[in-house]
């Protein structure tokens, strides 16, 4: 009797193992080569290339020069397919793609190829809030900022990829756009109880848990995009 479960399993075992691979070939993957095999490095990959191919297909024109590809490209997913950057960090909704490529349309206004808007893309100045301020009078907004790169080639201003790593993780705002009100003032101060000198509504609360690499891989895909001019606090002329 137990010979007979021994044999029984093997041939069971058998049989399923022979199932595996009719599967295997019948959908065509090869075996450990599934679309996605839980191997850490392999999603890396994909997120690589998802993140090339979306700024090609949207029309987003990267500068390659001296820079990382797998970078630019893991950069490209974290902002652009997983973090919505630019969701926020465009001017307003409603020119974050252009007239014919927003998704959101119905046919024909959407031509039915989604394309962000080159002339926004993640130019900074779509408007949030406004927090209250030091009195009812002086409510404060919030404005997203300007993450393109300027004439260092650094980006969002020219910031060094350690305070960049400082920002993403701590959410300090090192451009004190909204200082917290003490007494009376000054006029562009938060109120009580919002922190004056953490960003808001900017989710870093989020993103501070993202490894060092994929905080590195965003600031090269930053660095790589087109310069914009404006944005809040920005001088004229950044891009010159
Ligand atoms: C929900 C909206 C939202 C999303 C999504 C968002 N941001 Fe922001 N971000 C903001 C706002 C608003 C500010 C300015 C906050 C303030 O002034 O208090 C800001 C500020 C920043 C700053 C500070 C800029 C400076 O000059 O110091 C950086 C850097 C930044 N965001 C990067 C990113 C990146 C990278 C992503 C995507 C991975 C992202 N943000 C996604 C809303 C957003």
């Amino acid at each position: 009797m137990k010979e007979k479960n021994k044999l029984f399993k093997a041939l069971t075992a058998g049989a399923v193992f022979s199932a595996v691979v009719v599967a295997g070939l019948l959908f065509g993957s090869k075996p450990g080569l599934a679309d996605n095999d839980n191997n850490g490095s392999q999603d890396e990959k994909q997120m690589v290339q998802i993140g090339l191919t979306f700024a090609s297909s949207a029309g987003i024109q990267l500068n390659m020069n001296h820079k990382d590809r797998d970078m630019v490209g893991l950069g490209s997913y974290l902002v652009n397919v997983a973090g919505d950057c630019n969701g926020c960090h465009t001017n307003n909704p409603a020119t974050e793609y252009t007239p014919t490529g927003n998704p959101y349309l119905l046919s024909p206004v959407f031509n039915g190829t989604k394309k962000i808007n080159p002339a926004t893309y993640l130019g900074g100045g779509s408007v949030f809030g406004p927090l209250p301020g030091v009195d009812a009078a002086h409510p404060v907004p919030i404005i997203s900022r300007n993450l393109t790169p300027d004439k260092t080639g650094r980006p969002e201003g020219g910031n060094t990829l350690s305070d960049f790593k400082l920002i993403m993780r701590t959410g300090k705002d090192l451009d004190h756009a909204h200082p917290s009100c003490t007494g009376s003032g000054p006029a562009n101060c938060l109120g009580f109880p919002f922190n004056g000198e953490l960003l808001q509504v900017m989710p870093w609360p989020n993103f501070q848990n993202l490894t060092d690499r994929q905080l590195e891989a965003i600031y090269t895909f930053l660095s790589a995009i087109p310069c914009l001019e404006g944005g809040p606090g920005e001088p004229a002329n950044r891009c010159k």
